[in-house]
């Protein structure tokens, strides 16, 4: 999410380390921050809020030193401020961290931090890793930060300098990508290959639990083993990176839309790290906590978004009235100043977005703020101003996405709902059997959503197939209704093909007229409690002549005899099909875009973010 560069050897740091976060600020943007060594001293500190594109001038400071970290920060833990920035230092400010990833148990370790007397100076999880390597230093910069890594759980891709042991970055790797590119006599270490490009193609990838030590002469890599706990030197392989920067910045993939599509697993990992209470069978949403008493008072709960995000609170509604048994309407931001709603003292609004910006969204937060009534954000830009002005919330943790066409962060909007249904079902009536029961399932579901990208060559051969048609329908059911409008949504949004999406037992009541043998319908008929409704659907398509591609549940064998192509998807909870039956038609739509040539990640005509109303 972040983007994390440093540089060892004998040129001077700063203009290196510069652009090469220039290069990683589609990764993150909100802030940023130096730090340079020379000859032990600190040469270069800065921490500033905004775009290091903005700032150009630092790229010519007066700063000679040859050992430097850097980070661009998209905010998660702690909102956007100077303080929040990177590097975070210790008390005495003599270790410098760079960290991608989240550190799941940074409160407990902060509250003992500051019972031994260490001073805080951000609201974030990685400060607590500097105080931590603080505590231990005792001579070697490398052994201090491996006893710091002990007592940590969590994720990070990280990179440490100290004046204390000054020639050397020390680096980490959990779960958060890392590599060293190596040039001559100088290393480059960059969370993303784009960051080194333009200055070297020759890279070691670090993996989990490797520590390397850079020196400007030399490099170690060594890695825990899990057995005994000791330390061995690792051997790695260099690699040859053959992207073109565009590439790079893409990871390898020919749009965004794509990238992020692949990331689907990763951001339901990143919207579940640290909020699953197995043993309790509920969500630990640390957002809410402030308006948990509020929270057990509501009865009845607006879900406001647009585009995609109201599909989102779509399937909210149907998570949240089931499990919680709460009353929930969605509505689109747009259209929600037009009612008269009937509103009391416990009704809480649910505002979903992705980028905390879209006018019509804020708009109908700020009426009911006006109201008094208790506002909540689902939204991924931590600081915006959905994130600011709701009274709570949950962040999605998607990570920046770029694509206009929103993907994963739909599928961190999901996945957030289904904790928040969880949270809210056990301060009701839930059992705790069936919240043990979700909170496993919503585990699995990284490895389900694994299992859907690794069909995308055959989802691919299906989108091709159907490429000179120019009518799509798409049909679900209950919790697949809101996916049947999101992949219609997706499919006309970056290909510019006519799509529309109903719920299943509308197709009667008109769009029929609409369907032969040139309109093929996309039917998702998962097996659960609608599968018999959603097959009756697909025999009306049949017996007008009309294609159908089903996206079923693995093992249904039987539905290859009545449509046309079937994309497969796990068997999971009803309530969390659609953060699987979503995957498919994400591609789906991009495989089809892709084969008209659509320019994919700016489709004509839309914007990322509309701040208009
Ligand atoms: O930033 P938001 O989530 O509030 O944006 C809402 C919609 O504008 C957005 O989801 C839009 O519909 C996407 N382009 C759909 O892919």
């Amino acid at each position: 999410m972040c983007g994390i560069v440093g540089y060892i050897g004998k040129n001077p740091a700063l203009p290196i380390l510069f652009s090469g976060l220039e290069r990683l600020e589609y990764r993150g943007y909100d802030s940023f921050g130096f730090c340079v060594l020379d000859d032990g001293k600190i040469d270069f500190l800065c921490k500033e809020k905004g775009k290091i594109s903005d700032q150009c001038h630092i790229k010519n400071s007066e700063s000679s030193g040859s050992i430097g970290i850097a980070h661009t920060r998209w905010a998660t833990t702690g909102i956007v401020t100077k303080e929040n920035a990177h590097p975070h230092f210790d008390c005495n400010q003599e270790f410098f961290v760079v960290h991608n990833g989240i550190i799941e148990n940074y409160k407990e370790i902060k509250e003992k931090l500051l019972n031994e007397g260490h001073k805080f100076s951000s609201e974030t999880d990685t400060e607590v890793l500097a105080h931590l390597i603080e505590k231990y230093f005792d001579g070697v910069l490398e052994d201090a930060v491996k006893k710091a890594l002990k007592e940590v759980r969590g994720t990070y891709g990280l990179a440490v300098v100290s004046p204390k042991d000054p020639n050397k970055i020390v680096v980490a790797r959990m779960s958060s990508p890392l590599l060293i590119g190596i040039n001559g006599d100088e290393f480059i270490i960059a969370s993303d290959p784009s960051a080194i490009i333009t200055r070297t193609r020759q890279i070691i990838h670090l993996d989990d639990n490797e520590v390397a030590v850079l020196t400007p002469d030399n490099f170690i890599i060594s890695k825990q083993e899990k057995e005994n706990d000791c330390w061995k030197i690792a051997d790695k392989k260099i690699e040859t990176i053959e992207w073109n920067i565009e590439e790079a910045e893409k990871g390898g993939y020919k749009h965004f839309m794509l990238k992020e599509i692949m990331q689907e697993p990763a951001t339901i990992e990143d919207a579940i790290r640290g909020r699953l209470y197995l043993e309790k069978g509920n969500a630990k949403l640390g957002g809410l906590e402030i308006v948990e008493d509020r929270l057990r008072n509501i009865d009845n709960i607006a879900l406001i978004g647009c585009g995609t995000a109201y599909y989102a609170a779509k399937v909210a509604e149907y998570m949240i009235e089931e499990y919680a048994g709460i009353s929930a309407e969605p509505d689109i931001g747009s259209e929600f100043r037009y009612r008269k709603s009937s509103f009391n003292k416990n009704t809480a609004g649910i505002f979903v977005s992705q980028s905390g910006e879209t006018a019509d969204t804020l708009a109908a937060l700020r009426e009911m703020k006006e109201k008094g009534l208790l506002t909540i954000g689902v939204t991924n830009v931590v600081g915006s101003n959905q994130a600011r002005e709701t009274d709570a919330g949950v962040y999605t943790r998607s990570g920046p996405e770029i694509a206009v066409a929103s993907t994963k962060a739909f599928i961190g909007q999901l996945t957030t709902f289904a904790l928040i249904a969880v949270y809210l079902g056990r301060q009701r009536d839930m059992a705790l059997v069936m919240g043990n029961r979700i909170i496993e399932e919503i585990s699995r579901l990284p490895e389900l959503a694994r299992e859907i990208l690794d069909t995308k060559e055959e989802i691919k051969t299906i989108a091709n197939k159907y490429i000179n048609y120019r009518d799509f329908w798409f049909i679900g059911r209950k919790y697949n209704y809101p996916i049947a409008l999101e992949g219609a949504l997706k499919l006309k949004e970056v290909s510019y093909v006519h799509a529309e999406g109903t719920a299943g037992g509308e197709l009667k009541h008109g769009p029929l007229a609409l369907i032969d043998e040139n309109c093929p319908t996309i039917a998702i008929c998962s097996s659960d409690s609608v599968y018999e409704k959603m097959i009756s659907n697909i025999e009306e398509v049949k017996a007008r002549n009309g294609k159908v591609i089903a996206i079923a549940t693995k093992g249904n064998e039987d539905i290859k005899k009545i449509v046309d192509d079937v994309i497969y998807i796990p068997k999971t909870l009803e309530m969390l099909t659609p953060i699987l039956s979503v995957i498919p038609l994400h591609l789906f739509a991009y495989y089809f875009a892709d084969a008209l040539g659509r320019d994919i990640d700016k489709p004509k005509n839309l914007a990322k973010s509309v701040t208009v109303e």
